[in-house]
């Protein structure tokens, strides 16, 4: 069963944004998952790194589009991003080093974080995209 499922209360109106969140979203069930039905370490960690790296190229496309158009909550809205990349990097390690599994608290955390973030602060800048003939 999908840990998160996609609906329009996740829509930043933005359809270029959306597909990426979708897309991550995925990424997140799919991690879920191969955890539940026991996938091992390889797998795991190829599903990891993908999430990491298609999170980075997010939140890059997200920050062009910050700049592009000065947007006003530019600060604090990358200083949520970074803490995110943070988080997971510490997670990646301890796998890694095989002192933290990926756990159910794991996959809550990354699940919740991406909900909160796309309904919290994401959607503070449809309004100013969507002005910008972002849509
Ligand atoms: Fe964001």
């Amino acid at each position: 069963m999908a840990l998160i499922n996609w609906n329009d209360s996740l829509s930043v109106d933005v359809k270029e944004i959306d597909l990426q969140h979708r897309k991550l979203i995925d990424m997140i069930n799919e991690l879920n998952d191969a955890m539940k039905t026991g996938k091992g370490k390889d797998v795991l960690r190829t599903i990891v790194n993908g999430l990491i790296s298609y999170t980075a190229t997010h939140f890059k496309k997200e920050e062009q589009y910050f700049e592009k158009f000065g947007y006003p909550d530019t600060a604090n809205h990358k200083k949520e991003h970074v803490g995110f990349v943070k988080k997971v990097t510490d997670f990646k390690d301890g796998f890694e080093k095989g002192n933290l599994p990926l756990s159910v608290e794991v996959m809550n955390f990354l699940s919740d974080w991406l909900k909160n973030h796309i309904k919290g602060t994401d959607k503070k800048y449809s309004k100013f995209f969507n002005e910008k003939g972002l849509k």
